[in-house]
């Protein structure tokens, strides 16, 4: 729908609501209905004045199974169960961390033309970039319209689901990806103060190692990634990593390289076995005392909370090094598929997910605050409170791992290259690949 279109139908919704305020005739009965059928004494109003419940079936698309995750879409369920008791929810999560394996049968599913109803998708690129390009998802704008979300949403926000005047997904939350998690305890022990600069943290982590302390956790793959973008982010400041994104910075120059060769010594002092590990494993050897620091999005805080875990106590938290004052951050949102098999459900399913019940229900437990700006902050904890302070005062950049900067395929070149990488510690190569990455996306010529 384009925007002429959409102020059209406005205006459509606008005179309609004047016409039935001005007492508009009743839509007559549809003609043919047998007088013979109508109950006896069936004089009164019928009760068909009443809007009809929502029933039918809404099949939803996540990867939230793991610990932390699930527990915060559970209690969004919990809401939607209460508000809408005749839809059958489907919860067709699957498993993995940021969507590595879902989001792969989600594109099998999209190809094969059998979309669920609605699936969680970032805003920013991946949104724009895969799901919008790929003409995979309908427009919301009169959703928006009749929910008065325009007035409760981020304004900064809009502009990242949006294209040619269409809004396309439903934020519930802001997570930050720049997160330094420590244990309190292990710092203690080891007169380690919280590293606020790369070198201040690369000095700690050599004092851990000597200590026999393990130094870093990390997991799998894309939990390399996401470090990997908090320490371009650490080296070369806000202004510089946003021109990453926008062909402003050049991926083959110095100072590139220098976030590159501290990604390296960051990684050398993580744990061997980390390719076998979940990010869920990775940060628990944080809150277990067996490590000393974890680089994870804030949704760690959610898992920490559900293993029983006390803030500042079992965990703390910072900036990762370099980023003190800057906020990089994801949204996940959901969407409404291009051939839902119930649209009127999934529409169901957006209105609790856009909803400050749904956003209240769902945020303190995932680790996340509100995408809302009138949820009520008492519900959040200590964490989720800091968080909120920095959102409304850091400057703003978004992050590449959870979809906000970089395209599908894009980011999937960028992947292949640390793929590459990891196996063979070559800086050059993996400079070059990144430079291709970059000319390949069309971001820079
Ligand atoms: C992100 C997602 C978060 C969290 C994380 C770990 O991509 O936005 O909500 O689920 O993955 O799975």
């Amino acid at each position: 729908m384009n925007k002429k279109l959409f102020g059209l139908l406005s205006l459509l919704v606008i005179a309609s609501l004047a016409l039935a305020a001005c007492g508009a005739p009743p839509t007559p009965a549809p003609t043919g209905t047998p007088a013979a059928t109508e109950a006896p004494g069936a004089t009164e109003a019928p009760a068909a004045t009443e809007a009809p419940a929502t029933a039918g079936q809404v099949e939803v698309f996540s990867w939230w199974t793991g610990g932390g995750e699930a527990a915060g879409l559970e209690a969004m369920i919990g809401v939607f169960a209460e508000d809408y008791p005749d839809v059958e929810f489907i919860n067709a999560a699957v498993a993995g961390g940021a969507g590595t394996n879902a989001r792969a049968v989600l594109a099998t599913r999209l190809q094969a033309g059998d979309p669920p109803d609605s699936w969680q998708g970032h805003a920013g690129q991946e949104l724009i970039g895969t799901y919008v390009a790929g003409s995979q998802i309908e427009p919301l704008n009169d959703l928006y319209e009749a929910e008065g979300w325009l007035a409760v949403m981020p304004e900064t926000l809009i502009p990242l689901i949006s294209a040619d005047g269409n809004i396309y997904s439903v934020p519930v939350n802001i997570h930050r990806a720049n997160v330094l998690w420590y244990n309190p305890t292990v710092l203690a022990a080891n007169e380690v103060e919280v590293p606020t600069t790369i070198d201040e943290w690369f000095a700690a982590m050599n004092k851990l190692q000597a200590a026999g302390v393990q130094p870093l956790a990390l997991g799998e793959q894309w939990t390399k990634l996401h470090l990997f973008e908090t320490v371009l982010l650490g080296t070369l400041g806000a202004d510089a990593y946003n021109g990453l994104w926008d062909g402003s910075t050049n991926w083959g120059s110095p100072e590139v390289r220098i976030a590159l060769e501290n990604f390296a010594t960051a990684l050398s002092y993580a744990n061997s076995d980390s390719a076998s590990l979940t990010w869920q494993d990775a940060s628990q050897l944080v809150v277990n005392g067996d490590a000393a620091f974890n680089v994870m999005g804030d949704w760690a805080e959610g898992y920490f909370r559900e293993l029983g875990m006390a803030p500042n106590t079992d965990y703390g938290w910072a900036a990762t090094p370099g980023s003190d004052g800057v906020f990089q951050f994801l949204s996940d949102s959901f969407v409404l598929a291009v051939g839902a098999p119930d649209p009127e459900a999934a529409t169901a399913w957006l209105k609790v997910a856009g909803s400050k019940e749904g956003q209240e229900a769902f945020n303190p437990v995932k680790g996340s605050i509100c995408a809302r700006t009138d949820c009520d902050t008492s519900l959040f904890g200590e964490y989720l409170q800091s968080a909120m302070d920095d959102w409304a005062s850091n400057i703003v950049v978004g992050s590449l791992t959870h979809g906000v900067v970089a395209n599908d395929s894009w980011k999937t070149e960028i992947d292949t290259a640390l793929g590459l990488f990891l196996a063979d510690g070559n800086v050059d190569n993996f400079q070059a690949a990144l430079v291709a990455a970059c000319a390949s996306s069309g971001a820079c010529q």
